[in-house]
């Protein structure tokens, strides 16, 4: 399969996420988070880049934000489409690779929520989405994103480990109304910083045996902070304000050793120049 078809993963990525997030959730509050930022940023609009099933997209529509999505995955697109359909909501949801989009509007605000960025595999991938939605903003427009602090004692420990090394992570009921569970694998190079390795879900019928198994790649990128404030000022931004997960503090940016204090889900906002 390749790595960014969705095609099974779009239909049910809301219900396994929901047991996921259930345990432990390091997005905690991240729709409120969104709303509060189009109000204060998105009065001439916003778009959410990398929308998903549309878990920002339609939450902010729904309380009367002026917003578009796009997602590379086509199957994303339509899955967040049909929710929006059956909320009645008219939004236009395009897919898009966020390194090339350009709806013919401009926003004020553009959104990459719950670790959207990290999919782009390099810091050339990071640059070009970065200087593209630089191009799609109006003057002072705000790109909101997260990254996580990379963790030494994670990554070795997934230095470890191979693609193969399954470790099981939760169990739901799939869109076919069967149970499933899923496993994970994922490796660490320190190299090019990727976190790769492989989702693997398996289907039961209602006896307990396995009718299906499917296995999806996954490919992510840890980037350091320090790359973050050289890639904002190499494209145009401003580094505004990092909060340090959606329920936290703001960063103090004059404090260089914070990221030595906290283990962070840092929320960039950046404001283009
Ligand atoms: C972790 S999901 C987050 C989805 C959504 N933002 C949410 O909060 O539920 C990451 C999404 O990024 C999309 N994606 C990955 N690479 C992309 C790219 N280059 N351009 C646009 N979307 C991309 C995937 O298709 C997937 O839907």
């Amino acid at each position: 399969m390749d790595l960014h078809d969705y095609k099974d993963v779009a239909e049910n990525y809301d219900r396994y996420l929901e047991v996921m997030y259930s345990e432990f959730d390091a997005h905690e509050g991240f729709q409120e988070f969104y709303l509060q930022l189009a109000k204060k940023y998105g009065e001439g609009g916003v778009v959410d880049i990398a929308c998903g099933t549309g878990a920002v997209l339609l939450y902010l529509a729904e309380r009367g934000i002026d917003i578009d999505g796009t997602d590379l995955s086509e199957e994303m697109c339509k899955v967040a489409a049909s929710k929006a359909e059956k909320m009645n909501l008219n939004l236009n949801i395009y897919p898009a690779d966020m390194t090339k989009f350009n709806s013919g509007r401009k926003y004020s605000l553009a959104v990459i929520a719950r670790s959207g960025f990290m999919h782009l595999p390099t810091s050339q991938l990071q640059k070009e989405a970065l200087l593209n939605i630089r191009e799609q903003l109006l003057p002072d427009g705000i790109l909101t994103f997260n990254t996580f602090d990379p963790w030494p004692a994670v990554q070795t420990g997934q230095m470890n480990t191979t693609p193969e090394d399954y470790t099981f992570r939760l169990e739901y009921v799939n869109n076919n109304g069967n149970k499933e569970k899923i496993y994970n694998a994922i490796s660490y190079n320190p190299f090019t910083q990727h976190m790769h390795g492989n989702w693997k879900f398996v289907e039961y019928d209602e006896a307990g045996n396995v009718i299906g198994e499917r296995v999806r790649p996954l490919l992510m990128r840890e980037t350091y902070r320090s790359e973050i404030f050289l890639l904002a000022e190499l494209c145009g931004y401003e580094v505004f304000d990092i909060y340090r997960g959606y329920l936290g503090d703001k960063e103090d940016l004059s404090d260089p050793m914070s990221a030595a204090k906290y283990r962070s889900n840092l929320i960039w906002i950046l404001k283009k120049k």
